[in-house]
């Protein structure tokens, strides 16, 4: 296995002066430290990153035998790269709370700066065969900083926060900069599959890169997207809450709590976590259930965090001024309702707190995963407790038996907390023992391997693949043979080849953009331009109509001609008695895929699955297909999986036979050029013959002999076709001295 370099802000130790004036090591807390330090224990690996505070020799020869290479960076820029930038525009943008950013031109020059320095020591250290696995927030922009300075690296980068959806990350003014930095990776993790989701659409949105299912291209590379979520170190966690050390503590705490039944809250005191709104949610229910006074204890406890920035030190003030009011009260003599904690604790403390809790409340107003949720349900062998969670932790799609609250809905949180207090032992096993498990199955090793593995094994590149040529370069081989062609077919694919995927299927209507690009082309002499698509034909002619571009609807079925006013049919009258049995299929199968769809063509169906979860979409696409083949079986039909569809279509319609049928009635064209995405214009590829060209949009692999990578590229191979033909054209007519039938000039760019 190759070496892993880990690079993070935070060392999984932290240096600080102690009263002294000698430096000590304390352990780092957070999540990202405690996921990536069973990576670094057991693997051959060395973890990059900024140790708190500037070194002297003896702390920097302590760190180096630990494998931990500190990062040097001064003090100033530090403070803007990590207090601004880091914490107080990206902290807070990424976890939606957008009245607390500060966007500071300065901060993120700071920022640039403090990665660029991280880039030097990364370059320093990797060796050949090295992988880089870069992580969070404060390095975004470094995978492609790595990427310029070391070729043939493998660069995984994992963010620990949500990513939020393109309409909150559209306010980061370097959003592009941002999206950039990050695809230098070859793969990008994320905690959930939302967040995945948010980057590929925003990378669609503000750097125009194309995504499908799980890949992104940029400069010709690949770079996939997936969700991981972090698992827990179950062995090392459940070795110390179950240790001697732990069961005197729960001891200790059993005897001073008495009978009272036990909420714990466990967090980094930050603004994202919720603390102030779970404190309310508990004065409600003192307030108004008396009976809880006496019988009901609240430990919350909260780690010291970003203490240096104003919002942070405003939030310990107000979280200990309820604390106190609370106390004030409800509490009563040898009765305090909340132990406040402000400080770190010992792992040992805190699994004996884990397994005392009846209650573990988890309510952040935003989190990325949440690992407390996690470590709660590993340490309740007993199948006892209640894990109270708020659904804006990413951690909630994955823990779906717990008593899931709306923190900003006070009374439902309220509603929750006596719930839970109330839950018998039946019911909070019921709802425990499937997260115990869950949780210890998908454990922190399991993710290490999951992102490693698809990391460093990356798809085989099928041998079929077809070269991926830039615009440039393949029009250069053919704007001769193009330009001077007697006659010319350009037969194109539409959705995903010529116009880039939308989120609604009826969203894709052409952009102004493709209407004077096919104006252009259909002004061309002796050009015929035909759209090849598998949409019906109300669609294409309201989209096209009055256009000089001849139309193929429904893959072959229909086709209406530049000059012709009407639709005809290409195949014979479809026998379409199947439909009636597999629309009820389809619809079930559109209940159990929250955002999946039915389409009725006259011709065929289609269920399209654009809008659903990607990973369910897919999950349920292929058991549908395999279904509906196997039903289908005697039916004149076939069943197509294309780009987030399954196709149920005439078994003698194809676009290739559409192709066969439109090359058929004309015997004098000396170009031709088909182009397409998916499955269905693979038909029409198949029949392309030598001297003739087929150009798929996409990687992957196809049997077209060339390609381009996305959408934009097929219209900037588009435009210099066109203008090579203009311009051969031009001259032509220049020479011939012929009077002024000049064809509308199309630009280069
Ligand atoms: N933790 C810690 N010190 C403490 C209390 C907790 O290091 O005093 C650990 C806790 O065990 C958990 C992590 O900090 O592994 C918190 O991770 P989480 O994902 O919940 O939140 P984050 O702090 O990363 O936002
Ligand atoms: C979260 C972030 C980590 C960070 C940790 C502790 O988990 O995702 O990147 O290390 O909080 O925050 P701190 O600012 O103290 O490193």
């Amino acid at each position: 296995m190759s070496r892993i370099i880990l690079v993070s802000n935070r060392l999984p130790v932290t240096v600080r002066r102690n009263r002294h004036g000698i430096q000590e090591l304390a352990s780092s807390s957070g999540g990202l430290v405690a996921g990536l330090n069973p990576l670094h224990e057991n693997r051959d690996s060395i973890w990059i990153g900024h140790p708190g505070e500037d070194l002297d020799s003896a702390t920097t020869a302590t760190l180096l035998e630990r494998r931990l290479v500190p990062v040097s960076v001064p003090v100033d820029d530090f403070r803007a790269y990590y207090n601004g930038y880091g914490n107080s525009a990206l902290w807070p943008l990424f976890h939606y709370l957008m009245e607390r950013c500060e966007f500071q031109p300065a901060h993120f020059a700071a920022y640039q700066r403090v990665n660029e320095l991280f880039a030097q020591v990364v370059a320093q250290h990797v060796q050949p065969g090295d992988t880089v696995w870069i992580h969070d927030y404060q390095l975004m922009l470094l995978p492609q900083l790595v990427r310029e300075r070391i070729k043939n690296v493998r660069i995984g980068f994992f963010l620990h926060t949500p990513f939020p959806s393109a309409e909150v990350f559209r306010v980061l003014p370097q959003r592009e900069h941002v999206l950039r930095g990050i695809m230098g990776a070859d793969l990008i993790g994320l905690h959930t599959f939302e967040y995945a989701d948010h980057v590929r659409r925003s990378l669609r949105r503000f750097l125009g890169v194309e995504s499908r299912e799980r890949s992104a291209w940029i400069d010709g590379r690949e770079v996939r997207i997936e969700a991981h979520p972090l698992g827990i170190d179950v062995k090392a966690l459940r070795e110390k809450a179950f240790s001697r050390s732990s069961e005197l503590s729960l001891a200790r705490y059993r005897r001073r709590l008495g009978d009272r039944q036990v909420i714990l809250g466990v967090e980094r005191l930050d603004y994202t976590k919720g603390v102030p709104l779970k404190l309310e949610a508990f004065r409600r229910l003192l307030a108004s259930s008396p009976v809880w006074r006496e019988n009901v204890v609240y430990i919350q406890i909260c780690v010291p965090s970003r203490e240096e920035i104003g919002s942070y030190r405003e939030l310990k003030r107000e979280v200990e001024r309820m604390v106190g009011q609370i106390n004030g009260l409800f509490g009563g003599p040898g009765r305090v309702p909340i132990h406040y904690v402000y400080r770190s604790i010992p792992p040992e403390e805190l699994g004996a707190l884990y397994r005392l809790a009846d209650v573990a409340f988890v309510a952040p107003v935003r989190d990325g995963l949440n690992l407390i949720a996690k470590e709660y349900a590993a340490c309740r062998d007993d199948g006892g407790g209640v894990l109270v969670l708020s659904e804006f932790a990413g951690a909630s799609s994955e823990m779906g038996e717990a008593l899931r609250v709306n923190p900003w809905n006070m009374e439902d949180t309220e509603r929750a907390l006596r719930r839970a207090l109330e839950m018998d032992y039946g019911e909070r096993n019921e709802r425990m023992v499937p997260m115990h498990k869950r949780v210890l199955t998908n454990d922190v090793h399991r993710w290490i391997d999951r992102f490693m593995s698809a990391l460093l094994n990356p798809r085989a590149v099928s041998e079929d693949n077809p070269p991926l040529l830039e615009p440039e370069v393949l029009a250069n081989t053919m704007s001769n043979h193009f330009a001077e062609a007697r006659s010319a077919l350009l037969m194109l694919d539409y959705d995903g080849s010529l116009r880039e995927f939308t989120d609604r299927y009826e969203d894709a209507a052409p952009t102004p953009e493709i209407l004077n690009l096919l104006d252009a082309i259909s002004s061309l002499p002796n050009v015929e331009l035909y759209i090849n698509s598998g949409r019906d034909r109300e669609t294409l002619e309201k989209w096209f109509a009055g256009r000089r571009v001849s139309l193929i609807a429904e893959h072959g079925f229909w086709i209406r001609r530049k000059d012709e006013s009407a639709w005809s049919r290409m195949g014979p009258q479809p026998n379409t008695a199947w439909k009636e049995e597999v629309r009820p299929v389809l619809q079930a199968y559109v209940d159990r895929t929250p955002g999946a769809r039915v389409e009725e063509k006259s011709s065929g169906m289609v269920w399209h699955y654009r809008e659903a979860d990607e990973d369910l979409g897919a999950w349920q696409a292929l058991e549908l297909a395999a279904m509906l083949e196997g039903r289908l079986a005697n039916a004149p039909v076939q069943v197509v999986t294309g780009a987030c569809i399954v196709e149920i279509r005439q078994q003698e319609l194809s676009k290739g036979r559409a192709y066969d049928f439109v090359r058929g009635e004309r015997e004098d064209y000396d170009f031709t050029m088909v182009t397409g995405d998916d499955r269905t214009d693979e038909d029409a590829f198949e029949r392309i013959k030598s001297g003739s060209y087929s150009v798929h949009v996409g990687t992957g692999s196809s049997r077209a002999l060339t390609s381009v990578v996305s959408p934009a590229a097929m219209r900037k191979l588009l435009r210099l076709l066109t203008s090579a033909r203009q311009r051969a054209h031009a001259t032509a007519n220049r020479g011939r001295n012929e009077g002024p039938s000049k064809p509308r000039r199309y630009p280069d760019q």
